[in-house]
């Protein structure tokens, strides 16, 4: 569990406290601060396209474009959360794009386990929620060459500090910190160092481990499997009961005539969980 003592909750992200305790051979060892960003997920590709090494870490107190799926904002108020960016350059096939996000999502939730005891739980896509509310979401961009990956930033925001007034009324009732669900403040520097370990070794076991074990431990931890889902995508809706996913990461939803559709997460806009009081 990550320390109570209030004075470390409060400590501002320097570069020497995050690298100071820091188990991990590659992810977070180049380093980058930022006080404010327009988007950390930015910021990163700027630096892959310069060559940065894998597992180079673009941080910012806070951002002024933070950006969720489909063009969404990332409400990112400064020192109180984590905007995170990893760069990654994983072999070129595209295809594995999709299970890396689980895999990540795994990681961040393991992560909260770990630190808080508190239950995290998987949304699919990209959700991670503790007690049915929003408390982290993931973004992942790619850029590609000649249909190869040249490399993927791996952006990541969790709601550590952020008090439920902070938030527009909007999303009060669907999203969280994890000072709320907790009642105390946490180190954020203890969290990033737990979430950089448990994401390095995610990865190793994301890039030697067949698809299957992936996806066995994503569906340990999702609230999304067995549900009667509405899913959105841009042009259409489905809805019907979520009976696993593909090798590449897609939900396998049993529509109400019983047929299956597959479905990418590119393709979804959002995922409406019928009998959950939010969501
Ligand atoms: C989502 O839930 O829609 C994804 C949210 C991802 C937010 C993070 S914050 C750090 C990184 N920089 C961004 O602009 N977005 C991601």
């Amino acid at each position: 569990m990550i320390s109570r003592a209030s004075s470390r909750a409060a400590r501002p992200l320097t570069p020497d406290a995050i690298r100071s305790g820091l188990k991990t051979e590659r992810f977070g060892r180049t380093l980058h601060l930022y006080d404010r960003v327009e988007s950390t997920n930015t910021t990163a590709l700027e630096w892959a396209e310069d060559g940065a090494p894998e597992g180079t870490l673009v941080l910012a107190e806070s951002q002024t474009k933070g950006r969720g799926r489909m063009g969404r904002q990332w409400i990112s108020p400064p020192k109180l959360n984590l905007y995170l960016s990893i760069i990654l350059r994983p072999d070129g096939d595209p295809r594995h794009i999709g299970l890396w996000s689980l895999t990540a999502a795994v990681a961040v939730a393991q992560t909260i386990e770990q630190a808080t005891g508190l239950p995290a739980r998987l949304k699919w896509p990209n959700d991670i929620r503790v007690h049915a509310k929003k408390v982290s979401g993931l973004l992942l961009e790619s850029a590609l060459h000649k249909d190869r990956l040249k490399h993927l930033v791996l952006g990541i925001g969790l709601n550590v500090n952020l008090t439920r007034d902070a938030l527009p009324d909007n999303l009060r009732n669907s999203v969280t910190s994890l000072r709320e669900e907790l009642g105390r403040e946490l180190d954020r520097i203890e969290l990033l160092q737990r979430l950089l370990e448990q994401l390095e070794l995610q990865y190793q076991s994301f890039r030697t481990k067949p698809p299957q074990k992936v996806l066995e431990t994503y569906t340990a931890l999702s609230e999304t499997l067995g549900q009667t889902v509405t899913v959105q995508a841009p042009d259409r809706e489905w809805s019907g009961k979520v009976i696993g996913w593909t090798p590449e990461g897609a939900l396998i939803l049993q529509k109400t005539d019983r047929q299956n559709v597959v479905v990418r997460s590119d393709d979804v806009i959002h995922v409406r969980q019928n009998n959950a009081a939010c969501d």
